[in-house]
């Protein structure tokens, strides 16, 4: 079979990552990347050898590449044009913009979680709804809390049928690399109340009824999620049985805060330095193991969350959801996991 052809559409924090994780892939392959102008981001595309392209097709922006000395191979319409999907990597409620672009150029498409469900009236994540993203044309990869919520809320819900949560997101102000955002010095709740981000995990798994509040830190690392699921009666389920079912789900890794001297962000994000992922990653969802507790049928537990990476081998189980080629989610993740394990041990 050939491989799948990707086009990035945005290559920063998300782009970035996302390209590597197709490379990785031995059914896929980059045809190229974007950027608005030349940056220092390019120089990490050359070095990768992945085609550079411009997000705009005017040629005064094409050509402000070859005055900084970079090779572009033309505009977005060139690129889409050798491609089979495109995946959008614009900042939030930018992509909405190339929306035409994509359909007018017949690639499929896959937006990040920065844009609204509404925009491709279908969304993906792995464990929750890889099925129903079967050959679509586009679909929406949700953001990183969402995908953090389902990863341990969805086989709970399998296992016990129905689930009624109220979380409450406690979410880094910026990225590491982002000098724009704050606060630096206060705790922002966000204002509108129930926040986007708990109904948000509606879009993927509609049965599991939840809400959300949400509040900014002075921190760049991490997401952590404060969640309470009230569970069914009669689920047969202990605290105990609740961390095996997680340790037995993909993308999650659980351990011991106490034991294992992982009690913050801080530590959990180093053991991922350790790791030796590229730029620090951690794919999985953190759940602190002591920080679980059902107490009759309400479960309380603590997950923390890697934002800028937890998203990216979604995206690429919903390349091959998308293009029809692998119908198995468990399969699909098994295989993307396995391919950016060995990428990063070379
Ligand atoms: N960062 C996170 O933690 C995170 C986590 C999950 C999901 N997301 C979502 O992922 C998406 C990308 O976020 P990000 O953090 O990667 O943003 P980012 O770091 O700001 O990168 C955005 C990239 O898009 C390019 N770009 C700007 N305008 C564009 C346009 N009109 N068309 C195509 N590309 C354009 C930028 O080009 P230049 O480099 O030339 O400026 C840049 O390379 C957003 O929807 C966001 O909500 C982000």
């Amino acid at each position: 079979m050939n491989a799948i052809k990707v086009a990035i559409n945005g290559y920063g924090t998300i782009g970035k990552r996302v390209a590597d994780a197709v490379d990785a892939q031995d059914d896929m392959e980059v045809v190229g990347v974007t950027k608005t102008a030349p940056s220092f981001g390019c120089n990490l595309a050359v070095k990768k050898e992945f085609p550079l392209y411009c997000t705009s097709d005017e040629t005064k922006r094409i050509s402000s590449f070859s005055e900084s000395h970079f090779e572009c191979c033309g505009g977005l319409s060139n690129l889409l044009s050798i491609a089979d999907v495109v995946i959008d990597c614009s900042p939030g409620n930018v992509g909405s913009d190339n929306l035409s672009k994509y359909q007018d150029a017949g690639v499929k498409y896959i937006f990040q979680g920065g844009e609204k469900h509404e925009l491709t009236g279908l969304s993906y994540t792995s464990s929750a709804n890889h099925t129903e993203n079967l050959n679509a044309e586009g679909s929406r990869v949700v953001s990183c809390n969402t995908t953090g919520l389902a990863r341990t809320l969805v086989p709970l819900y399998e296992y016990c049928g129905s689930l009624n949560v109220e979380c409450t997101m406690i979410r880094r102000a910026a990225d590491p690399g982002d000098s724009k955002k704050g606060p630096i010095n206060a705790i922002k709740p966000v204002l509108k109340v129930p926040s986007h981000h708990g109904p948000d995990v509606m879009t993927v798994k509609p049965e599991i009824v939840i809400n959300s509040l949400a509040v900014a830190v002075p921190t760049t690392i991490m997401h952590v999620h404060a969640i309470v699921a009230d569970l069914p009666e009669n689920h047969g389920l202990t605290t105990e049985s609740i961390v095996d079912l997680w340790k037995g789900t993909p993308r999650v890794v659980v351990m011991h805060g106490g034991g294992n001297r992982l009690t913050t962000t801080a530590e959990v994000m180093e053991m991922a330095r350790d790791i030796g992922r590229k730029w620090g990653d951690l794919h999985e969802i953190f759940v602190w193991e002591d920080g679980a507790k059902l107490v009759g049928d309400r479960l309380y537990y603590f997950q923390a969350i890697h934002q800028e990476s937890d998203v990216i081998p979604e995206n690429i189980d919903c390349i091959r959801a998308l293009m029809g080629v692998e119908s198995d989610w468990r399969s699909s993740v098994a295989k993307t996991d396995a391919a950016i394990s060995r990428y990063y041990s070379l």
